[in-house]
């Protein structure tokens, strides 16, 4: 089973961030953007990764015209009728993520790979609202999608194995490390990751470390490129949250309840390095701890 040109929709970080893996790995990509409208904004943000990448040395100059042509974009799901996979990457919602499959089963053919790259949610529960089930799976990718080399891919209900294969070996050939994972709320990542920032988050309100020192103590300790809180910003706080809730959804846990400080913060709106606010202030330069979290919880 070749896959030759692939779908996404969804043109939010992720998304764009597997369309330039995949360009810069020779696939055509077409990239749709979810909810109608200009796709001026998403051209330009893949444009400026690309210059991103050529000025780390990532990417050389004169292959970045290319790598840009190699990317469709588009806010209709038609011109998705013709690719071999089509990877979903919108809204963490499974009512739309299911809506948005029913679409996409009348417009591709029964063999086309539908995948989804949700974080916390259920394939099984995507794949349910397919006819032909066999061609549905779970492919994760992890942000920023492409400088992180592991890829998950989730062999749920009644995927076939020969997708499954498939989806491994065009892991491989985009320059990722897949593995194989049953179809579990969390998958392997998010299942242990988000347990472990929700408790950093409680060691905070104990008092037991100040913000920095609880980022540095894993980034010197156990050689964790950032400490939980800097990447808790990074991914976003509402997905943290999302995730926390889908994981004691399932597992009804106390450790995978949400701390209270995690739910002021997004209701108020600070989800971290994408609102300029979150454990850490990134509205100053260098960012501090944000200091509405220095007072004890109440
Ligand atoms: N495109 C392609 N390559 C690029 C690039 C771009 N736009 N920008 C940089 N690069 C390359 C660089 O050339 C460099 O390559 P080299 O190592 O071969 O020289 C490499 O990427 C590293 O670049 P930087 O020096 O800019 O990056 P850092 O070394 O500072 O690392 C980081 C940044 C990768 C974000 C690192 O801090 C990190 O790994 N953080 C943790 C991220 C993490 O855990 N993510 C997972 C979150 S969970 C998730 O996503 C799941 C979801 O479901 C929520």
């Amino acid at each position: 089973m070749d896959i030759n040109s692939v779908g996404i929709v969804g043109s939010g970080t992720m998304g764009l961030g597997m369309a330039q893996t995949m360009a810069q790995h020779g696939v055509n990509v077409t990239l749709v953007k979810a909810t109608p409208g200009s796709t001026d904004k998403a051209q330009a943000t893949l444009k400026k990764s690309l210059e991103r990448a050529v000025s780390k040395g990532a990417l050389r100059e004169e292959e970045l015209e290319g790598v840009l042509g190699r990317v469709a974009f588009t806010d209709q799901l038609d011109p998705l009728a013709d690719c071999s996979l089509i990877v979903e990457s919108i809204i963490e919602d499974l009512e739309t993520k299911q809506d948005l499959f029913r679409k996409l089963c009348k417009i591709v053919p029964a063999e086309t790979i539908l995948a989804t790259n949700t974080s916390t949610l259920s394939v099984t529960a995507l794949m349910s609202v397919c006819e032909a089930r066999a061609r549905v799976a779970g492919l994760h990718f992890f942000n920023p999608v492409p400088l992180m080399s592991l890829a998950e891919v989730i062999h749920a209900f009644e995927t076939s194995d020969v997708v499954v294969t498939a989806l491994v070996n065009f892991c491989r050939r985009i320059g990722k490390e897949p593995v194989v994972v049953q179809d579990t709320t969390g998958f392997i990542v998010n299942r242990l990751l988000t347990p472990y920032i929700l408790n950093a988050i409680r060691l905070l309100e104990q008092g037991t470390g100040t913000i920095g020192d609880i980022d540095k103590a894993m980034r010197l300790g156990a050689s964790h490129p950032m400490g939980p809180f800097a990447l808790a910003d990074y991914i976003g706080l509402d997905v943290v949250n999302a995730m926390a809730q889908n994981i004691y959804e399932d597992v009804r846990q106390q450790y995978t309840a949400t701390p209270h400080t995690l739910t002021r913060l997004v209701l108020l709106g600070y989800l971290g390095r994408k609102t300029g606010k979150g454990f850490y202030d990134y509205t100053q330069q260098p960012a501090i701890p944000n200091p509405d979290l220095a007072r004890p919880v109440a």
